[in-house]
């Protein structure tokens, strides 16, 4: 089941709104196929670990594990139900239920009443774990949401700055911190800023050290300060704006309307009627202060480089313990995770 959760890692950021799933074939101890969800709309990992396997007569005598349940219902592929129990596969291990309302179960009874064994809940918390963005989105109708920030020893993630300053953000973490944080918004459907950020750092919110798609940019600008000198405004890449103002902007950008009053719990639930399963929040301190202060967030990851500013911006405080604490070349990586999260569902 590891294996099979290391093949579903790969499809990470391409199979938004699906899950992410592995699948191994082994038989007499032995692997002999694997494979994984690639991208939304493509072949299951089921069926990609089924046609990997060179002789199909070993199907007979193997088990298939499946980090997630294998689907039962016609949507963009046909069910792999049908498929595992055509090939005669007699034994199925399972991770996770699926909660998608049209398998739920149905995957498992399919399998069953084809007279194969199957086994459940084998490596479950891993597996939840792995797919916790889905899961959340399906189960508590809205994005798993992700906070990012990098502040210096003495608890600052900025020097006090103008809008339109020309010398830019002082780099706070190391270059390695930065290609992993391409990494992670290559991982997410969505990436979202404060409106300062956008006026003082104009950042370009891509995907530009790492492969892999750009997510959806989104910023909340209730009393339209924005200009259209913002990168972010460009129309090269699928952007939200909440704006207070009626604007008219060209290429990839929609807006929606959001009067003074509109808070994150109106985004988030936009953005679930979008279909933006997570959402990674890169700044600055109102907004992740406004995240924290709602509850509206699961999970923290909190750079701290070796530098002092004495004074500016102050960083946001998580007064718990890290979950998890990593060294990423001279600098410190926290990761909080948000218990209460799920109270915050609908
Ligand atoms: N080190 C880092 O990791 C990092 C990352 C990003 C940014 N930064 C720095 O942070 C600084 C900007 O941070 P900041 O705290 O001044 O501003 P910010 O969080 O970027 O933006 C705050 C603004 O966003 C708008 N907003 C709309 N809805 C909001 C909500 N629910 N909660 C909070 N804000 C909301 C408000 O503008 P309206 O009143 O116009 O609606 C608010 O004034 C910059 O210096 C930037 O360089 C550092």
């Amino acid at each position: 089941m590891r294996r099979c959760f290391e093949l579903a890692r790969l499809g990470l950021g391409m199979t938004r709104t699906n899950p992410i799933v592995g699948a191994v074939v082994v038989h007499n101890d032995r692997i002999i196929g694997e494979g994984y969800h690639h991208e939304f709309g493509g072949p299951h990992a089921e069926v990609n670990a089924i046609r990997s396997v060179k002789d199909p007569l070993l199907l007979k005598q193997s088990t298939l594990y499946c980090s997630l349940e294998p689907c039962s219902h016609h949507g963009k592929t046909p069910p792999c139900s049908m498929l595992i129990s055509q090939k005669g596969i007699r034994r199925v291990v399972v991770s996770n239920l699926d909660p998608f309302p049209s398998v739920n179960g149905q995957g498992i009874r399919q399998l069953e009443e084809s007279g194969i064994e199957v086994e459940t809940g084998c490596l479950e918390e891993e597996g939840l774990h792995l797919n916790r963005r889905f899961f959340h989105y399906i189960n508590y109708k809205r994005p798993y949401v992700i906070l990012k920030w990098a502040q210096t020893a003495d608890g600052f993630i900025d020097l006090e700055r103008e809008p339109g300053d020309q010398e830019g953000p002082r780099w706070i973490s190391e270059e390695v911190c930065r290609t992993l944080v391409h990494k992670w918004r290559s991982e997410e459907s969505a990436i979202m800023v404060g409106t300062n950020t956008v006026l003082t750092d104009n950042p370009r919110l891509n995907t530009r050290r790492w492969t892999g798609g750009n997510p959806v940019r989104i910023t909340l600008d209730r009393r339209g300060r924005l200009t259209n000198s913002a990168h972010i405004l460009d129309g090269t890449q699928d952007t939200i704006v909440f704006t207070g103002v009626q604007r008219n902007y060209s290429g990839k950008i929609r807006t929606v309307h959001a009067d003074p009053s509109y808070e994150l719990v109106d985004v988030m639930e936009e953005l679930y009627d979008q279909q933006i399963i997570s959402v990674f929040v890169e700044g600055g301190a109102q907004m992740h202060n406004s995240f924290l202060a709602s509850g509206l967030w699961d999970e923290a990851r909190v750079f701290t480089g070796k530098m002092s500013f004495s004074q500016g911006v102050k960083a946001p405080e998580i007064n718990e313990k890290p979950d998890e604490l990593f060294n990423i070349g001279d600098s410190k990586l926290e990761v909080f995770r948000n218990r209460d999260s799920t109270l915050h569902g609908s």
